[in-house]
């Protein structure tokens, strides 16, 4: 069967055509709007979402050579994300899979994170770890079937990536700034800048990045010398390498408390290479990363895991509305 999957939470319009084994057209149109603001604005990203979603899905077909009645079920994202973005996706599948009366799957954004580096590959083993983290989350999951997840730790004030967001937008760097935060700090030295692991002793699985946030404003305002030239890029490894740190040491602990040896990389921070290197790096840890392409936001991951639960989730109820606001344990 073939699935349309559809990604509209934040601030990518995306959809996916997958047949269970294979990803047969995909794309992603990513709103450059946001970037004068410095961060995703609702209103501004919900109408953009309307002008592109059409264009996304008819790219799709165009490119897989497929007609849409060749549709045999599609899968939105239902939450959690922005309520208008989420609303014109959710209303743009629901009539399109009216009129073809087939049916729509909600998708959790966060599980469809999780189950990405399946995508094209072997299955995931169960029961697996997955460290989910983007921009508006950082949670450690365990996942045990398509239908349950329980969250083991998670971030409780900022997300990973909006620290590397927020900071690299004082050091002049456009939204988001992850992946050129990425690819300046291979340049750096990570123990240039002492910077704190928030949590790190507190003996839970619980991340906290808002001290880092303030650690490094404070640093660069007190050492504007770490806003230019090789002084800049120090300061942008070793901000780096304390999310990097904060996020291994935990996924560490959690694999060991919980008797797991898979952990799963999923969400746009993961796309980090620093990131990668060190998991990869870790001894005793079956490591599945998600493809870069598959990390950030996108409509395979979306059309992934309809089709599981089409296919294994039995009792679906479907999907009536949006849910901001939808923990990464909730199942449609
Ligand atoms: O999963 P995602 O595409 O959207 C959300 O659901 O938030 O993640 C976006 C986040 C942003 O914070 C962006 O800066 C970060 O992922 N990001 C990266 C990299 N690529 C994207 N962070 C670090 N290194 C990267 N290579
Ligand atoms: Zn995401």
């Amino acid at each position: 069967m073939i699935v349309l999957g559809i990604e509209t939470s934040c601030d990518d319009t995306a959809a996916a055509l997958f047949d269970g084994r294979k990803v047969l057209a995909e794309t992603v149109s990513t709103q450059l709007e946001h970037r004068d603001w410095g961060g995703v604005v609702p209103e501004i990203a919900s109408r953009a979402h309307l002008r592109n979603i059409l264009p996304v899905v008819e790219t799709v077909l165009q490119d897989s050579g497929l007609r849409k009645s060749d549709i045999g079920a599609a899968g939105v994202t239902a939450g959690p994300g922005l309520a208008g973005a989420l609303l014109v996706g959710l209303n743009f599948a629901r009539g399109l899979t009216d009129s073809l009366k087939i049916p729509l799957i909600g998708v959790n954004h966060l599980q469809a994170h999780a189950w990405a580096a399946e995508i094209e590959d072997e299955p995931l083993p169960l029961p697996f770890i997955a460290l989910i983290v983007s921009g508006g989350h950082t949670s450690l999951v365990k996942v045990e079937d398509v239908k349950s997840y329980r969250v083991l730790g998670q971030t409780l004030d900022d997300a990973a990536g909006e620290v590397l967001d927020k900071v690299g937008r004082l050091l002049g760097l456009p939204y988001p700034a992850g992946a050129e935060i990425d690819r300046i700090a291979g340049d750096g030295d990570p123990k240039a800048v002492k910077l704190p692991r928030g949590m790190a002793s507190s003996g839970d699985l619980n991340f906290s990045f808002s001290g880092l946030k303030t650690a490094g404003r404070l640093f660069l305002e007190k050492n504007p010398e770490f806003t230019s030239g090789q002084k800049r890029v120090d300061f942008i490894a070793s901000l780096q390498e304390a999310v990097v740190d904060s996020l291994s040491a935990k996924s560490v602990r959690a694999l060991e408390n919980e008797g797991i040896d898979t952990l799963v990389l999923g969400g746009g921070v993961s796309a980090n290479s620093r990131l990668r290197k060190k998991f990869s790096d870790l001894p005793g840890i079956k490591l599945r990363l998600t493809p870069l392409w598959w990390s950030t936001d996108n409509g395979a991951m979306i059309a992934n895991l309809a089709y599981k639960i089409l296919h294994e989730g039995q009792a679906c109820r479907g999907v009536s509305t949006v849910i901001p606001d939808l923990s990464i344990e909730e199942y449609f």
